[in-house]
């Protein structure tokens, strides 16, 4: 399909070529999308094609992204395609977490099982190519961790140059080890993410590096396929919700911009609900919506889900875009709900980093309000792999974890390790006891 970029507001809509390296319109400052001209989408045979896919050796077809390639703006480039064999993440039902919740049933989309263990990966693969076919060397992007640990790893797989920028202390080590594994030029800034988001944009226009960051429409385009995957795994059946933690709100933009594109095509019939859930200490898309008045950034956010420590986030004019037509819902979870919840889904046997964790504890709050009834079918998207911050988990079940206050966190779920002398009597009596 012809693909151009467009600007995301209404007022200003102006277009540019899909190879203009440009991340805010040049005309309003807008946000840019991908827009396409469809000729002759032909629903039925691309998701035969799709599915046979799967079954192929190629690394094309093998790869959970560009298997969707006819809904990508890359024709032409798909041989540059760089691919770590992204996407192919499960749908896993889980009975225990459902019951938490206050659902009959419930089922994760569980992005932690990407290359880099999160859902950056879908994005970063489109991303890095184009970054590739603009014939940029050097790419940046500032990140809570996850961004920069794929950014590394497919830069460096693409043999470009990868400079993450990171607030300094403000990461999980599992995230920062990545960033340092996969060969990225790491700089440790001492701000927060929105105040580096500010100075990596500077840097990018002035030493003419390629951002990454999910202002980046093509980010955008990979992460799309969460969805067309998903939509996929259930025979295009459409849930009724899509739950989401929000954080900097790319994956909002991208998950919505998908279920409109999947409608607008034919692909499927009706829209889901998506609902947003923030952590209460960085919440200013739960406030815009509660309020709905202007949008204020929130200083200095704050939450041990490092992942979604974010106060200004970029996308929020998509993301509102979004909510609105899928007639979504905001909402927002304390320190302990986030921890719980994350307790829960590691006794399903499934596990996830705090961010994901965000999905369950604001569904638990939604189905009690009754905006999610029981016998919704419900997707709630797990974000992050459970060994992205193992310092929190050790933490939570040892009773030493606390809020950004200080305060202690309950370790209500927590599990303690025991220490046992090396005695078979006195451990079988443990055990038996
Ligand atoms: N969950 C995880 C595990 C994340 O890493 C992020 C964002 C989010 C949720 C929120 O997604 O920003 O699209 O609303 N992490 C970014 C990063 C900001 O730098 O890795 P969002």
């Amino acid at each position: 399909m012809l693909a151009e970029l467009a600007c995301f507001e209404q007022r200003c809509r102006a277009r540019f070529p899909i190879d203009e390296a440009i991340y805010n319109c040049p005309e309003c400052g807008g946000l840019l999308e991908v827009v396409f001209t469809p000729g002759g989408v032909d629903t039925e045979p691309w998701k035969k094609l799709w599915r046979s896919r799967r079954t192929s050796n190629e690394p094309l077809e093998q790869s959970g992204v560009w298997r969707y390639r006819e809904l990508l703006p890359f024709d032409g480039h798909h041989h540059q395609a760089v691919t770590l064999r992204e996407g192919n993440t499960p749908l896993l039902d889980a009975p225990r977490a459902a019951q938490y919740a206050g659902l009959d049933h419930l089922t994760f989309k569980h992005q932690g099982f990407n290359p880099t263990g999160s859902f950056k990966d879908n994005g970063m693969t489109c991303g890095v190519t184009q970054a590739i076919r603009l014939d940029r060397r050097r790419v940046a992007c500032v990140s809570t961790g996850n961004t920069s640990a794929s950014m590394a790893a497919y830069s460096s797989a693409a043999g470009l140059d990868p400079i993450v920028f990171i607030p300094h202390g403000n990461i999980s080590y599992g995230k920062l080890a990545q960033a340092l594994e996969y060969g990225a030029r790491t700089l440790q800034v001492e701000a927060n993410f929105d105040q580096i988001l500010a100075l990596v944009r500077e840097l990018a226009d002035r030493l003419g590096i390629y951002l990454l960051n999910s202002i980046n429409p093509f980010r955008i385009e990979g992460q799309k396929t969460i969805i067309f995957e998903m939509m996929d795994q259930r025979d295009w059946h459409v849930p009724d919700w899509i739950v989401l933690p929000g954080g900097n709100l790319g994956n909002t933009a991208a998950f919505g911009k998908a279920l409109r594109e999947l409608c607008q095509f034919g692909f499927t019939g009706k829209m889901p609900r998506l609902a947003v859930i923030q952590a209460e200490g960085a919440a200013p898309f739960y406030e815009l919506m509660k309020t709905k008045r202007d949008f204020h950034a929130v200083a200095e956010p704050r939450t041990l889900a490092t992942a979604i420590r974010i106060g200004d986030p970029v996308s929020w004019p998509k993301a509102l875009h979004e909510i609105t037509v899928t007639n979504g819902i905001v909402e927002k979870v304390s320190e302990q709900e986030i921890a719980d919840a994350k307790a829960v889904i590691g006794q399903c046997g499934i596990g996830c980093e705090p961010a994901s964790a965000a999905t369950l504890a604001g569904l638990r709050k939604l189905t009690a309000v009754g905006v999610v009834r029981a016998d919704e079918d419900v997707v709630a998207v797990l974000t992050g792999n459970v060994l992205k911050d193992p310092d929190y988990i050790y933490r939570y079940h040892t009773g030493e974890l606390s809020d950004p206050d200080g305060r202690r966190i309950d370790a209500k779920l927590g599990n303690r390790p025991v220490v046992v002398p090396n005695d078979a009597d006195a451990i079988a009596k443990l055990l038996e006891g």
